[in-house]
C-alpha cells in the first residue's frame, strides 16, 4: 500500500453511528452487548461457541466436546456431534415457516418464480434421491458448473443431504481450469446446465465440460445436464442425463443423513501463491455455525427480512451467503440469474424496488461501476425498503462507501463492511450494524469469538497506526480444515513457521488498527491480485502465459484500478523478437484469448509490455517491486544496482501498440 493511502485512512474522520431506532430492533442491540458477547467468549470460549451451537444448530447426535486441538492446527469442532446441513437448512423450518418463500428467483430476462421451503425440499429431496440412485456415496466428489440458479442451490443442498462433497466452479472459468480442478478433486460427478444466460448472451457450458472431460484422465461417470436454454447439446450416451430424466421421477422423501460435524461439506478452489488453485475445505458443524451467526449478528436478520447476495455460487459468498446461511435461518431471499446493467443499468435497483429487498450485500467493484454506470439512477426507483447494505471482497474506498450510504442508503442504511476469506468460512471483522459506529472504508471491529490482530514476525502485537499481519489467534468453527489433498501446504500457508512460530492463523493479507481498534485492511502480503473482489494467484496467470508457445518468460503483477481495484499487467519475455508497433496488438489480443482460455475471462491481463528480458537480481530471481511501480507508471527511485541488466527497466517503461 501506497503511503498516500495510509495518509487517507489515517485522515478519515467521518463516523456514523447506529440510529437509535435501528439500535432499539437490533439482534446485538448497542456497544455494551457487543462487548459483553466479546467478553463471554473471551472469559469462556468453549462454553461460547458450544452455547452457540446447541442454540442455533438442529443436532441428531448432541455433541459432547465443544473443541479439540490436540492435532493442532488440524482444528476439530463439535467432533462427536452429528447433524445433517439440508436438514438444518430446509427440514426445520417445514413446520413453521414451509409455505414462507425460501427463493425469489428473477432470471435475465426478468421472470419471477417464487419457491417456498416446502418446494425447494421437494426439489432437493428428489434431487438427492437421483444422486443416490446414481450410486453417489458419502464423502465422493461432485463438481457443479451452473448457472446462477435455484437449481444451483437445489445442487448444492442435495449433496450436503446424502453427504457428497459438492466443488462448485464458477461458471466463467475455461476449459483448462474445469479439468484441473474435477482431476484434483477426483469428482466422480459433474452438474452443469446446456448453457448459462447473462446479459441476453448464452454461454456455453456443457461445451466446456466436455472439453474438460475429454482431456481428463479421470474417471467422471456421471454428467447431469440442466436445460437452461434447450440448445442442443451432445450427450454421451451412458453417462450424460438431462437434471429433469435425473430427478423427476424421484420421490420427494429423502431421509438426511446424520453426519459426524467434522464431515467434509465442501471443497472450494481459491488462488494462492503458487499456480496451483487451492482446494479449501469446510466441514459441516462449524461451518454452518459461522453463517448461522453472522447472519444474525452482521446481517441482523429478522423474520420479515428480504435478502439479496449478489454472489455467484461460485465464489464462497454464494456459498456462505446465498446456499447456507439465509437458508439456515428461514430467510426470503432473493436470487439473480443476471448483470447489474442489463438490460439497463438501473437493474439492481429495479430490482430491490420490486421485491422490497430489505438487506443488500454485493461487492466494491459493483458500487464502483454502478456509479460509472450512473450515479443518479437509485434516486428513480424506490429504495426505502432497504435497511442493512453490506460489501465484501476488498477494501472500500471511502467515495464509494459514501455514495453507497447517501445515494442508496438514503443516509438511513448501516453499512456492513465484511472482511473475510474463502477459508474463513464466514465473516470475521465487521461491523454489528446495531451496535459498532461505522467509518467509512474500514471492516470496524472482530465479531464475538474472533480474536483477529496485527501482529509483526514475531507474533507481537505492532501499535496502533503501524502496519502489519493480519493473524486470528485462536481457532473459530467455521474455519478451513485443510487444503485438499495437500496438507503440508495448509499447514505451511496459514500457520507459517516464520510468523508467531505458527501459532496463529496468517491471512495474508496486511492491516493496521487505529486508536478506537478498527482494523483497516491494507491488501495482500503473497503475490495474489484482488480483480473485482476475486482473488488470483499472479503464477496462476504467469503459468498460463508461458504455456503458450511464443512465450519464453513472463511475470505478472497488479496495478490499481479505478474500477476493479486492482488489474492484471503482464511482463513477457517473447522467444523470437520483440514485436513491433504493427504486430503488437494482434498479439496481445491473441495471448489475452489465450489466458482467457486457460483461466477464464477474469484473468486476462488488462496490459501487456514486451521486453528482450525481465529485471533480476544476480541470483536471478524476478524484481516484481520493481514491475510493479512500471506498472503503476511511477518513478522508479529506489536503488537498481543489485540488477543483473538495469537497462531493461526502460525498456520495459515503453508501450507498444
Ligand atoms: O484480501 C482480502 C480481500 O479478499 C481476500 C479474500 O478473498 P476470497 O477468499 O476470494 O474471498 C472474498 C470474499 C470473502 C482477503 O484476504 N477482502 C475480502 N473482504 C474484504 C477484503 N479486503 C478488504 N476489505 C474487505 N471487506
Amino acid at each position: 500500500m501506497s503511503d498516500s493511502k495510509i495518509e487517507s485512512i489515517l485522515h478519515e474522520e467521518r463516523r456514523f453511528e447506529p440510529s437509535a431506532a435501528f439500535t432499539a430492533n437490533a439482534n446485538v442491540s448497542g456497544m455494551e452487548q457487543y462487548r459483553q458477547l466479546c467478553q463471554q467468549a473471551e472469559e469462556d470460549w468453549q462454553g461460547f461457541w458450544g452455547d452457540c451451537a446447541r442454540r442455533e444448530m438442529d443436532w441428531d447426535k448432541p455433541f459432547s466436546t465443544v473443541y479439540d486441538g490436540s492435532d493442532a492446527p488440524h482444528h476439530k469442532w463439535f467432533n462427536d456431534g452429528e447433524l445433517n446441513i439440508s436438514a438444518n437448512c430446509l427440514d426445520r423450518h417445514l413446520s413453521t415457516r414451509g409455505d414462507k418463500t425460501a427463493i425469489i428467483f428473477e432470471d435475465d430476462a426478468g421472470t419471477t418464480e417464487l419457491w417456498s421451503y416446502r418446494q425447494l425440499h421437494e426439489a432437493v429431496c428428489r434431487f438427492a434421491n437421483g444422486l443416490l440412485a446414481a450410486g453417489l456415496q458419502r464423502g465422493d466428489r461432485v463438481i457443479i458448473y451452473m448457472p446462477m440458479r435455484p437449481q444451483a442451490v437445489v445442487a448444492m443442498q442435495a449433496c450436503a443431504r446424502i453427504g457428497a462433497v459438492h466443488s462448485v466452479v464458477f461458471g466463467g472459468f475455461s476449459a483448462k481450469s474445469l479439468e484441473d480442478r474435477i482431476q484434483d478433486a477426483g469428482a466422480k460427478m459433474v452438474i452443469t446446465a446446456d448453457e448459462s444466460v447473462r446479459g441476453g448472451k448464452a454461454i456455453a457450458l456443457k461445451a466446456t465440460v466436455d472439453a474438460a472431460l475429454s482431456a481428463c484422465s479421470h474417471q467422471v461417470q456421471t454428467v447431469v445436464v440442466y436445460q437452461r436454454s434447450g440448445a442442443p447439446v451432445a450427450m454421451q450416451e451412458g453417462r450424460d442425463v438431462y437434471w429433469h430424466d435425473f430427478s423427476d421421477h424421484q420421490s420427494t422423501d429423502c431421509p438426511p443423513v446424520a453426519l459426524n460435524a467434522e464431515a467434509p461439506l465442501f471443497i472450494l478452489y481459491t488462488s494462492g501463491s503458487t499456480g496451483k488453485p487451492k482446494g479449501i475445505l469446510h466441514t459441516c458443524g462449524g461451518y454452518l455455525l459461522g453463517s448461522i451467526l453472522s447472519m444474525r449478528w452482521v446481517f441482523d436478520y429478522q423474520e420479515n427480512d428480504v435478502y439479496w447476495c449478489t454472489a455467484d455460487v461460485g465464489w464462497i459468498t454464494g456459498h456462505t451467503y446465498v446456499c447456507y446461511g439465509p437458508l439456515a435461518v428461514g430467510a426470503t431471499q432473493v436470487i439473480f440469474e443476471g448483470i447489474p446493467t442489463y438490460p439497463h443499468a438501473g437493474r439492481f435497483w429495479e430490482i430491490i424496488a420490486k421485491h422490497k429487498v430489505t438487506t443488500f450485500y454485493t461487492a466494491p467493484t459493483a458500487i464502483r461501476s454502478l456509479i460509472k454506470a450512473g450515479a443518479d439512477l437509485p434516486k428513480q426507483h424506490d429504495l426505502s425498503s432497504l435497511r442493512i447494505l453490506g460489501t465484501v471482497g476488498e477494501p472500500i474506498n471511502p467515495e464509494a462507501w459514501m455514495w453507497y450510504h447517501e445515494v442508496v442508503g438514503g443516509r438511513r442504511c448501516p453499512i456492513v463492511d465484511t472482511w473475510w476469506q474463502t477459508e474463513t468460512g464466514s465473516n470475521v471483522i465487521a461491523p454489528l450494524p446495531g451496535a459498532i459506529t461505522t467509518k467509512p472504508g474500514s471492516c470496524t471491529l472482530p465479531l464475538p469469538g474472533l480474536f483477529a490482530a496485527v501482529v509483526d514476525e514475531q507474533g507481537n502485537d505492532v501499535g496502533n497506526g503501524e502496519g502489519g499481519y493480519l493473524v486470528i489467534k485462536k481457532p473459530w468453527p467455521s474455519q478451513l480444515r485443510t487444503i485438499w489433498g495437500d496438507d503440508q501446504r495448509y499447514c505451511d500457508t496459514y500457520y507459517p513457521a516464520n510468523i508467531a512460530g505458527g501459532r496463529f492463523y496468517v491471512a495474508g493479507d496486511s492491516a493496521r488498527c487505529d486508536e478506537d481498534g478498527y482494523f483497516w485492511i491494507m491488501g495482500r502480503i503473497d503475490d495474489v491480485l484482488n480483480v473485482s473482489g476475486h482473488r488470483l494467484g499472479t503464477m496462476e496467470i504467469e503459468s498460463a502465459l508461458v504455456a503458450n508457445p511464443k512465450i519464453a518468460e513472463a511475470a505478472v503483477v497488479g496495478r490499481p484500478d479505478e474500477l476493479t481495484g486492482e488489474a492484471v499487467v503482464a511482463f513477457v519475455v517473447l522467444k523470437g523478437e520483440r514485436p513491433t508497433a504493427e504486430n503488437a496488438t494482434a498479439l496481445m489480443t491473441e495471448l489475452r484469448d489465450w489466458v482467457g482460455k486457460e483461466i477464464g475471462a477474469i484473468a486476462k491481463p488488462k496490459e501487456i509490455r514486451f521486453g528482450d528480458n525481465l529485471p533480476k537480481t544476480r541470483s536471478g530471481k524476478i524484481m516484481r517491486r520493481l514491475l510493479r511501480i512500471i506498472a503503476a507508471g511511477e518513478e522508479i527511485t529506489q536503488d537498481v544496482s543489485t540488477l543483473e541488466n538495469p537497462a531493461i527497466l526502460e525498456q520495459l517503461k515503453e508501450k507498444i501498440g
